[in-house]
């Protein structure tokens, strides 16, 4: 029981490791704002992102779907966990919770038991997406009755 406990911290420092490596390559000129994410797929295999930012902000992509695309676009669906880190100058000292269009693509494509490790650089924290994202509009609302 507690040496599962102990493989899964490990998953999570992982993942956590990845994503500070993933947000080396943040472009962020605008914000001066670095996030990087790790986004492991059932499978195990991990994709990761960065915050992608552009002179048009809109056209901006965050770190968590920089990942979520990738993994997307590669044939991989079924997802159980994202670690995300960020800060200013890419300093990780608060935790960096995703964004709301963040969330509403994790909610796509995750159920309710997904989880979103975040850090402030000591801590690690565990939330569920069901935590996150409450009475969130999913594909069911959309394809009722076709
Ligand atoms: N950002 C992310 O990468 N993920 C989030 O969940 C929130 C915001 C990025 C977008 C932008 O490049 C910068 O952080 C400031 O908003």
């Amino acid at each position: 029981m507690n040496g599962e406990k102990n493989q899964i911290d490990e998953i999570y420092k992982e993942l956590v490791n990845r994503a500070v490596t993933a947000m080396k390559e943040s472009y962020a000129p605008y914000s001066k704002c670095n996030v990087g994410a790790a986004l492991l797929a059932k499978d195990g295999r991990i994709y990761t992102g960065c915050n992608v930012e552009n002179a048009s902000f809109s056209a901006t992509c965050c770190a968590e779907r920089t990942a979520f695309f990738k993994a997307v676009s590669e044939g991989c669906r079924d997802f159980d966990a994202v670690a995300v880190v960020g800060g200013y100058g890419g300093e990780v000292k608060e935790f960096f919770p995703p964004c709301g269009v963040c969330r509403q693509v994790m909610t796509e494509f995750c159920g309710s038991d997904f989880k979103i490790i975040l850090t402030e650089g000591r801590e690690i924290k565990v939330f569920l997406l069901a935590e996150l994202m409450p009475l969130s509009f999913c594909v069911d609302k959309v394809l009722k009755g076709k």
